[in-house]
């Protein structure tokens, strides 16, 4: 039988990966309070349903960033998808094709932005690392924008590197033919040998710009005709900065809890930036989401959208491009019950009054 739920997917990728691989897949910051919080913090909230409403007919459809997609689930930037997958990245982006949603594809794709693109059948957005070397930085956007990418996601939390423990135990690296495939015109795609800490992080340390800042993002946007999302916002005092130079979202997140441990969990840190926010752009958010109710809880609370990590690599390595048509699928219909038990027929009928 099929598994029925995302941690049987996490059990099934667990047994199939290298440990090196899953340890950098799963791992959070230091003591993983965040990683671990992300989704206990869902657990919390209770949803008050509404009973005698016709939800004989239900749609999970929505727009974000004007995009039709069949479920307000899209798939979170998560670098090497060739650890997990021979065919990497391809089979990701067809299995969000297939089930109606957007992928947004990182930086640190093992596969480049053009190939990706050229197998993509729904939309797809490039998240973007900047890089000391901006000539690099200047490429990967004209590229991502020739290639046929519909916005840019600018990563703002990961400029420098979260303490992954697992990661340093392992000495992370790349196993041999994999690499930072986007970054190879630049001389860019191998890892420092390193042995005492992560080749990653060893590899982020030499090449991310650490002086990234507010001013950074007129210069983004002046690069591209795309609109331009900020991810991994918490603080509502930036969310309201990102509205004013020019985002055209914000995307919630802490990183998956990679980044600094014992930031809030995204869905505490939700109702306050949509509060700043005021409706002016779209706010999508990530982190610890696994079930069907818990994508109705962060669009009762206000977000648009979700986006899911590392469901979509447990799906990609337990079965490739149909692992991960799977799993987002098994999203999808959790987010239709959910819906249908909580007397919402279509995601305009979740509101905060579902919430306790
Ligand atoms: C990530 N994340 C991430 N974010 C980003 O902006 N660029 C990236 O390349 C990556 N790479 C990456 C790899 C792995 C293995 C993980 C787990 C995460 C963060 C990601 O986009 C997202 O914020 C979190 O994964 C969301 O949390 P969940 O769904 O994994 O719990
Ligand atoms: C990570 C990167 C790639 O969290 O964002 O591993």
């Amino acid at each position: 039988m099929d598994p029925i739920n995302i941690y049987e997917y996490e059990a099934i990728a667990q047994a199939k990966l290298t440990p090196m691989a899953y340890d950098y897949y799963a791992s959070g910051a230091h003591d993983e309070i965040t990683l671990h919080e992300n989704h206990a913090a869902y657990d919390r909230l209770r949803l008050r349903y509404r009973v005698l409403r016709d939800i004989s007919r239900r749609s999970t459809a929505t727009t974000v960033l004007g995009h039709a997609l069949n479920m307000p689930v899209i798939v979170a930037p998560t670098a090497f998808h060739k650890l997990a997958q021979p065919e990497g990245e391809i089979a990701t982006v067809r299995a969000a094709g297939a089930a109606g949603t957007l992928m947004i594809l990182s930086t640190l794709s093992t596969t480049s932005i053009e190939d990706v693109l050229a197998a993509a059948t729904g939309p797809v957005w490039f998240q973007l690392y900047v890089y000391k070397d901006r000539e690099a930085t200047k490429g990967l956007v004209q590229r991502a924008e020739a290639a046929g990418c519909s916005a840019l996601v600018l990563t703002v939390d990961a400029q420098i590197w979260g303490r992954r423990e697992r990661d340093v135990r392992n000495r992370f690296q790349l196993p041999p033919g994999l690499s930072v495939k986007n970054l190879m015109p630049a001389g860019q795609e191998e890892f420092p040998q390193t042995m005492k800490d992560s080749g990653l992080a060893a590899y982020v340390a030499s090449l991310f710009d650490q002086t990234l800042s507010w001013q950074d993002v007129a210069w983004l946007c002046s690069l591209t005709k795309l609109p331009v999302l900020l991810k991994g916002i918490v603080h509502p005092d930036d969310a309201r900065l990102a509205v004013e130079h020019g985002a055209a979202g914000v995307i919630v997140s802490n990183h998956g809890g990679r980044q600094l441990d014992t930031a809030p969990a995204t869905i505490e840190a939700l109702p306050d930036i949509v509060a700043a926010v005021d409706g002016r752009i779209e706010v999508l958010i990530d982190g610890g989401i696994r079930r069907g109710t818990d994508v109705v809880k962060a669009l009762a609370l206000g977000a648009r959208a979700v986006a899911v990590g590392r469901p979509v690599l447990w799906g990609l390595a337990a079965g490739g491009q149909r692992g991960v048509e799977r799993v987002l699928e098994l999203l999808r219909f959790e987010v239709d019950l959910a819906m249908g038990l909580c007397g919402a027929a279509n995601v305009s009928e979740i509101g905060r009054d579902l919430l306790m």
